[in-house]
């Protein structure tokens, strides 16, 4: 602490993202990356762009790149908001849309920068627990709020909410926006964009960090109704006009170009997912059904903190989150089938 920081600084607590160690030879299964790298055609386009025009800024609107969104997701591009990741995305929509001063709702087991954000800008929020089973039941929404937001699938939990059950929490929440992080939605959701049109108070956010393996590009949109998306863009204009540089706009393009290199990650994911989840089972442990990119589990008997630690000895990092309700679980990225393979085994071992 220093006096040069300003009073609310000193009371902020950041989020704390997944260790990306320095160390090589680790089997790195802690922060639901892809493991199988993007399409050979966004680095192309990459390189296409490492050029002189590097000294231009970027188009601060991503036109070419929001257009291509659109077109994917059949909406219009003025339906489309980009920014540095999901997370500057998610940053702008609690500034912009969940300053109502009522709390907004979230479930208790979610993504931690939720409360993070409502710290940054003093919003409160209310933690909404899941069911014994941790899904969110969509009754438990039904109460006076600033905003919604909840992750689909969810994290960690990696469970599902159907689309009929994410439009009752819509229509119990006609006054108030309600926002559908949807990280993980494709390796196997199916996602809400489909109900923008229908529901005004609608926005879905998804990222290329996850299913189209660009975590390191930095590159998330949010979709919804045009005036949503211009509540976001007058916060980003007034923040940073250039969220994208011109390689992120290039490489991001590129990869909604290559629909077959995102259909064969995803269903490479997907078919690992489940043999990992059989494996698990056979080793004694409980494993939530997941439709994301990883599985959260515990074992019947050993504790979560035991069993991470002897797993990080054998060189395998899983994320430990020492919380309320979850302690006793691992949340275990789907890696390669040889990482999988090397996770099983280092399990197998007394
Ligand atoms: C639920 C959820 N939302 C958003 C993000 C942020 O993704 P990014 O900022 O890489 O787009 C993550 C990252 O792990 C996540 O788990």
């Amino acid at each position: 602490m220093s006096k040069f920081w300003s009073p609310m600084v000193k009371s902020l607590v950041p989020y704390v993202p997944g260790e990306q160690p320095k160390m090589t030879n680790l089997v790195k299964l802690n922060t639901n990356e892809n493991p199988y790298g993007p399409s050979p055609k966004v680095i192309e386009a990459i390189q296409a762009e490492l050029n002189d025009s590097l000294r231009l800024y970027p188009d601060p609107e991503g036109e070419g790149l929001r257009q291509t969104i659109a077109d994917y997701h059949s909406v219009k591009p003025e339906q489309v908001f980009l920014g540095n990741g999901s997370d500057e995305v998610l940053a702008h929509i609690f500034y912009a849309l969940f300053q109502h001063g009522e709390p907004i709702l979230f479930p208790d087991v979610t993504y931690s920068f939720y409360p993070v954000y409502c710290g940054l800008y003093n919003i409160e929020g209310t933690k909404v627990p899941l069911t014994d089973s941790f899904e969110i039941n969509p009754d438990d929404y039904k109460q006076p709020n600033g905003g919604v937001i909840f992750p689909n699938p969810n994290a960690p939990t990696g469970r599902y909410l159907g689309l009929e059950h994410v439009e009752a929490i819509l229509r119990a929440n006609s006054e108030r926006v309600v926002v559908v992080d949807e990280a993980y939605v494709d390796f196997g959701g199916e996602s809400a964009i489909k109900l923008v049109d229908q529901y005004p108070n609608l926005l879905v956010c998804q990222t290329l960090s996850k299913a189209r393996s660009l975590a390191g590009l930095r590159v998330g949109f949010a979709i919804g109704h045009t005036e949503l998306i211009e509540a976001l863009n007058r916060v980003k204009n007034s923040f940073n006009s250039y969220p994208l540089d011109r390689l992120a706009q290039a490489g991001a393009k590129a990869a909604y170009e290559d629909q077959e290199w995102f259909q064969k990650s995803c269903e490479g994911v997907i078919s690992e997912r489940e043999r990992v989840t059989k494996a698990l089972e056979d080793l004694n442990f409980e494993v939530l059904p997941s439709k994301a990119n990883f599985v959260f589990a515990r074992h019947k008997e050993k504790s979560g903190e035991s069993l991470a630690k002897a797993l990080r000895e054998q060189g395998i990092i899983v994320r430990h989150f020492n919380k309320p309700r979850i302690s006793e679980f691992l949340r275990i990225t789907i890696g390669t089938p040889e990482q999988n393979g090397a996770l099983i085994s280092a399990l197998r071992l007394p």
